[in-house]
């Protein structure tokens, strides 16, 4: 059957899914009913988008082509309502990642998609990774024995660009309205989902006792340099150690420790580690799950809404964390990009040693305080 796709949001992340729906329609799969963005379209959006209707108003949109699916690829204080529009056309309803800024407005969306009956999914495109399906199914065989915690950490560099991009990159709100863009409930935010997918933990009461320790070492809102840890109600302990303040970059990383075994997942990349081999696997993306479940419930959806709880309750426990600390300059180095004056979209910050402090709390499970880290203040000593 081909269903029909509206997207919001074509620019940005949003130019992925006008790619994928461009691939996806020359299989026969969709047909891209319209696409509304705030912006015009580029080149390459309008030769994506083709004739179709291009609006700056979802629900006028929406009223016009009736699509079956909706796809909400914009900045994540506008989630809400346009999620609110695509389930009162009657459509489906796929969303991006943070898929909502509060938990209230979460079980709001959850509500009203099992009151319109529509299936609702988010972009959390990690969880369709064969990889941890593998994972997930040998852990809970028993593999590892008891499984004692899943340690995560990832630095990537994130370049002045990168907040240049967009009003509310790096805040924690704009004008009021909760935002919620750290890294750890961002741009790691597979990290956490995953970690809690893997140890079947994903609902809001499968998650207790969160403790962070949020930094920047840029002049931003948000934390760009943070660490949580959360024990899950298997008595799992669970962290996640990030920057985007890297010296040196590289794919994120989830360990898994039991008592008689670990493994090794790189869930950007597919890629399992354990008992001495290395497998790579395959991944569906939330668009083609969410087509696969529509023509067939008994395809499970990977990444749907109501299966955010756990990652909810700590993007709740940022949102209403106090303000990150700043990272003491004395371990920030400032590289200045192609113009030399720091003041370029590529030049970019680093924390000194970052690396090996996000890998070490993923290996002892422990916080940077706990681990003597120079730039975080000992758990004694914190305001
Ligand atoms: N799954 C992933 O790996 C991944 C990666 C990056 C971003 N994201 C998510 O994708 C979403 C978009 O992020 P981004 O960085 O592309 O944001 P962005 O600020 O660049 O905006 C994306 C597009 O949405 C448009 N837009 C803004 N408000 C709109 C509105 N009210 N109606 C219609 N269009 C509107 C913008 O003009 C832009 O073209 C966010 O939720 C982000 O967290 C997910």
């Amino acid at each position: 059957m081909t269903r029909t796709v509206v997207l919001a949001g074509a620019s940005g992340y949003g130019r992925t899914y006008l790619q994928e729906i461009a691939a996806l329609e020359a299989a026969g799969a969709v047909r891209l009913a319209g696409v509304c963005d705030v912006r015009p379209l580029d080149a390459e959006g309008r030769a994506l988008a083709g004739d179709r209707p291009f609006d700056t108003d979802l629900g006028r949109l929406l009223d016009r082509t009736r699509p079956d699916i909706g796809i909400v690829a914009t900045p994540i204080h506008t989630h809400l309502p346009l999620a609110r529009q695509v389930l009162g056309a009657g459509a489906h309803l796929l969303v991006e990642k943070p898929p909502l800024p509060t938990a209230e407005d979460w079980r709001e969306l959850v509500r009203l998609g099992r009151a319109a009956d529509r299936v609702c999914q988010t972009g959390f495109q990690s969880l369709g990774s064969q990889a941890v399906v593998r994972l997930g199914r040998l852990m809970a065989e028993g593999r590892f024995g008891r499984i004692r915690g899943i340690g995560g950490y990832g630095a990537w560099s994130r370049p002045n660009g990168y907040y240049r991009r967009a009003a509310w990159a790096g805040r924690r709100e704009v004008d009021g309205r909760p935002v919620v863009d750290g890294a750890l409930t961002n741009p790691f935010a597979h990290m956490i989902s995953t970690a809690l997918q893997l140890d079947a933990s994903t609902g809001w009461d499968d998650v207790d006792a969160v403790e962070l320790e949020l930094f920047h070492a840029r002049d931003i809102q948000a934390d760009d340099t943070s660490c949580v840890r959360l024990r899950t109600g298997h008595g799992t302990v669970v962290t996640a150690a990030v920057t985007l303040c890297a010296e040196t970059a590289a794919a994120p990383v989830l360990m898994v420790y039991g008592t008689h075994g670990h493994a090794t997942l790189h869930y950007t990349t597919d890629l399992l580690a354990f008992d001495g081999m290395r497998e790579r696997h395959s991944r569906t993306s939330p668009l083609q799950n969410l087509l696969a479940h529509l023509d067939d419930d008994r395809v499970p959806l990977q990444s749907g809404l109501d299966a955010c709880g756990g990652f909810m309750r700590v993007l709740e426990a940022v949102r209403t964390a106090p303000d990150p600390l700043p990272i003491d300059p004395a371990w920030v180095r400032h590289s200045d990009g192609e113009h030399g004056d720091g003041g370029g979209d590529d030049a970019s910050v680093q924390v000194i040693g970052v690396e090996a402090a996000v890998r070490a709390s993923a290996e002892r499970l422990a916080t940077f305080g706990e681990l003597g880290v120079p730039w975080a203040p000992a758990p004694a000593s914190r305001p």
